[in-house]
């Protein structure tokens, strides 16, 4: 019997860019939706119009780049939000409008300040509006994994009646059980007298380390959209992460009467960009994505593994994009070459300048680095994209650092501030400590750091480091990236990045809702 389909719904670039710091640029978000495009994800919630100039443009420009995937906003339920949003995503080629009301006991009373019946007349408005634009349109009852069955029946019926025409159940605070929220998708779709003129979908959150086990008992009583993101990114623990959802289905055919049409190969690439786009680093142990999740430790793990896979593997590193580690290019590729594999790889520079500068880029790191991989172009492209965002007040021109053993390390730092070259030095108890007192000598921004990590982009001692830097200054917390072959001059571009986002007057606070 043919399977039904599972609808994936990816969320990274609108509740993953709620993490504290991952907001991501317009040109940031193509780059991501191209590769979820890639990836055959069937929706893309592109981010909240209505919050600012900056999240409209990019919510419209990913829906005029997007042809293969519907390209969804986010909205509350209010008529400016849903006309803002209904403005940005029109452009796609398949739209959707997604709004959203709380319909918890606590949310309404303390957070809305409406009654119940209140609720339900401005959801059935919200949908009316979204309507005018769309009619794909998908209400979510915020809070819904606490929030009373009988209201929840009541208005997801009128929602429907109203136009909806897929249904969100979101467990906003990551509270439910994996029975009991799978019970809950039951219920409702037994309960709803029009359950069947919707698609049920599921929005977990992972406070409890659950929204990936809750996601997948919903799909087991009936859901048939789940949303997710990259790596699990998301507000505060993450959102259910679309990697572990694909692929818990694909291997566990046998389980679930429903497959997703998602070309998994592409997983581990969309999981190294998302990460090196938001400095959110994927941790070793993480399923299907990290860098451990295939790798044999044990002999006896090993030996198993090199006699048949499948004693140890449930499914291979192949299947989900490792090992497309493959060489690029090198020194002698030429400017073609480097053009069509940006293409390849979705990034398209707006003018022949981008491209001369990152070409020249190019062949600086290749005279550093006898390899380039496709990560390594990724890296590339973001730097020359950071170094173009608006605003740019601080910029590196050039670093000597020193170590010894038994010396105090210390680091001589030349600074662009606004164009005047600065000079600065300082000691630290090592290279990149001594690098970032140099610069907050001129910078003086007071910020605390929140984390510095550092990762390697591709395998060997001559790869770049990718440097995150997470800097908090009055209540605004924002990532800055750097990578290079020297990893205290990765560090000082990390931190010289962080220092502009706090500068920038674009870069807005988390954009919570
Ligand atoms: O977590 C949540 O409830 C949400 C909704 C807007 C779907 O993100
Ligand atoms: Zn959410």
């Amino acid at each position: 019997m043919a399977k039904e389909k599972l609808i994936i719904f990816d969320t990274t670039m609108r509740d993953g860019e709620q993490s504290p710091g991952a907001s991501m640029s317009r040109e940031e978000k193509i780059r991501i939706a191209r590769q979820l495009e890639r990836m055959r994800v069937d929706i893309i919630e592109a981010g909240f119009p209505a919050a600012s100039d900056g999240d409209f443009e990019s919510v419209q420009a990913v829906a005029r780049a997007i042809k293969d995937s519907t390209v969804c906003g986010l909205a509350r339920a209010n008529e400016k939000d849903i006309r803002r949003c209904g403005e940005a995503v029109r452009v796609a080629s398949s739209p959707r409008l997604h709004t959203f009301i709380a319909t918890s006991p606590i949310h309404m009373e303390k957070k809305l300040r409406m009654e119940p019946s209140q609720v339900i007349e401005q959801a059935v408005r919200a949908i009316k509006w979204a309507r005018e634009y769309t009619d794909n349109v998908e209400f979510s009852p915020e809070d819904a994994g606490r929030s009373d069955i009988d209201f929840l029946c009541r208005i997801i019926e009128q929602v429907i009646k109203a136009g909806a025409t897929t249904i969100n159940v979101p467990d906003t605070v990551g509270y439910t059980l994996p029975d009991q929220f799978g019970r809950l998708i039951k219920t409702l779709r037994e309960r709803v007298p029009n359950a069947d003129k919707a698609v049920w979908s599921v929005h977990c959150h992972n406070d409890l380390g659950l929204a990936v086990a809750n996601s997948l008992s919903a799909v087991l009583n009936g859901a048939r959209q789940v949303e997710c993101t990259i790596n699990g990114l998301g507000e505060r623990a993450g959102n259910a992460a679309l990697e572990e959802i694909v692929m818990a289905v694909r291997t566990r055919q046998d389980m679930f009467p429903c497959d997703t049409e998602i070309d998994a190969t592409q997983i581990v690439p969309a999981s190294k960009l998302v990460s090196g786009i938001t400095g959110y680093p994927v941790q070793p142990n993480k399923a299907i994505v990290g860098a451990n999740a295939f790798a044999h430790e044990s002999g006896i793990h090993q030996d198993g593994v090199l006699k048949h896979r499948e004693t140890y593997e449930i499914m291979s590193a192949e299947s989900v994009g490792w090992i497309t580690n493959r060489l690029t290019l090198g020194k002698l590729s030429g400017r073609n070459a480097f053009k069509s594999r940006l293409h390849e790889l979705g990034i398209m520079l707006d003018s022949e300048e981008a491209l001369n500068a990152a070409f020249k880029r190019f062949k600086d790191l290749a005279d550093k680095k006898r390899e380039i991989f496709d990560e390594d172009l990724q890296a590339l492209i973001s730097e020359e994209e950071i170094e173009h965002v608006e605003n740019e007040h601080f910029r590196l021109v050039s670093l000597t650092a020193h170590s010894e053993t038994g010396e105090l390390p210390f680091a001589r730092l030349v600074i662009s501030e606004d164009g005047a070259q600065r000079q600065c030095e300082a000691q630290g108890s090592g290279p990149v400590d001594a690098a970032f007192k140099a610069i907050e000598s001129v910078a003086r921004s007071g910020a605390s750091l929140l984390l510095y990590s550092v990762n390697n982009i591709t395998s060997g001692t001559d790869s770049q480091g990718e440097v995150t830097v997470r800097l908090s200054k009055n209540g605004r917390i924002v990532n800055g990236q750097g990578a290079d072959t020297d990893i205290v001059v990765a560090s000082a571009k990390a931190y010289i990045n962080a220092l502009n986002k706090l500068q920038s007057k674009l870069e807005r606070l988390n954009p919570q809702l």
